[in-house]
């Protein structure tokens, strides 16, 4: 069964936190939440960008509840800083893990882990770590993956230490690992909150293929040029609009649905359409691979929890 913004439930009293909101389909995502009534927490690493995007936001939702939070995602300490700041918001009904990057070159952050996999991953898994006692105190906490349907070609999970440098690089693979590592976190994660009686649930959502900058920032590590339009202008071409590609994103924040649940589009092969819940490869339900990947996550951030 597809689902739609018309089965959106009323958001007031929620107070959802989104991340990558500066860009593509995390702006769609938040502009949807607010105006469903959700406080949201617009949460980006460039102030100029956040800033011009909520007063986007606020023109054409002038009661909208919006909060600012500057956080870079990809290095940990920005991450708990981010944390620290976001305890004024107090209890947290979902968080969107929506900020990502897609085969950019190979690049290590401060902490000594890929820049994919530390924007992808371990940022996420630190922030949910960190925020998971306000998620609790919603007493219905969720949180939400953005992945996608690229974890297929991950080949195997990213069972290493990683902070060691492998051989070839390709930085396909290393996204198709980090879209593979966000399943394997909400499974595992979802299993630990249940074991231990959390009320927090999480789910995963993938937006086929939506046109944003994903590319263009992958390829030019830029925001804006020549080059960046010519791969925006490229991904457009094929690509449903950002606004269908929030669709699965909104209803897995939203629609009442048992934690471990994944959604994307309904249509070509998961690349458009409205979303629905769908399947994701058994890779990405291997439970050892996904115990095997939390342990390694803790060790990767200095966190363990739930
Ligand atoms: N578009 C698709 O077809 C597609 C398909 C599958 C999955 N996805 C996933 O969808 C999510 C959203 O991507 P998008 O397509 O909307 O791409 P996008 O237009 O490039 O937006 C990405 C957002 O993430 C933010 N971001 C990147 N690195 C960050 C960091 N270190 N800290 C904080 N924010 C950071 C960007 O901020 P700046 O504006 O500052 O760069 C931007 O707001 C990603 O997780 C991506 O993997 C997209």
């Amino acid at each position: 069964m597809t689902w739609d913004l018309g089965q959106m439930p009323d958001q007031t009293g929620r107070t959802i936190l989104v991340t990558g909101v500066t860009s593509g389909l995390g702006t769609h995502t938040a502009r949807e939440l607010a105006r469903g009534g959700a406080r949201v927490i617009l949460a980006a690493r460039n102030p100029q960008k956040l800033a011009v995007t909520k007063a986007a936001l606020l023109d054409e939702l002038p009661d909208a509840a919006l909060e600012d939070l500057i956080v870079d995602v990809s290095s940990l300490d920005s991450v708990r800083s981010a944390a620290e700041e976001a305890t004024r918001f107090g209890a947290l009904d979902a968080l969107v893990h929506n900020a990502g990057v897609m085969a950019t070159p190979e690049r290590r952050t401060s902490d000594g882990l890929d820049l994919q996999m530390a924007t992808n991953h371990f940022g996420p898994f630190l922030m949910t770590g960190l925020l998971l006692p306000q998620l609790v105190a919603s007493g219905d906490g969720r949180v939400v993956s953005v992945s996608s349907a690229m974890h297929r070609f991950a080949g195997k999970a990213p069972l290493w230490d990683p902070r060691e440098r492998r051989g070839r690089h390709s930085r396909w693979v290393v996204y198709a690992q980090s879209k593979l590592a966000n399943l394997l976190f909400t499974h595992e994660f979802d299993r630990r909150a249940r074991a231990k009686s959390l009320q927090v649930k999480a789910l995963a959502a993938h937006p086929g293929y939506a046109a944003t900058h994903l590319l263009s920032y992958g390829q030019t590590m830029k925001g804006s040029g020549g080059l960046t339009s010519i791969f925006d202008a490229a991904m457009k071409a094929g690509a449903q609009s950002a606004e269908m590609g929030a669709l699965p994103t909104l209803m897995a924040t939203t629609a009442d649905l048992p934690g471990g649940t994944y959604c994307g589009p309904s249509r070509m092969q998961q690349m458009r359409g409205l979303p629905q819940v769908v399947g994701s490869n058994r890779l990405s339900r291997d439970t050892e691979s996904q115990r095997r990947f939390w342990d390694l996550s803790e060790q990767a951030t200095g966190i363990t929890y739930p």
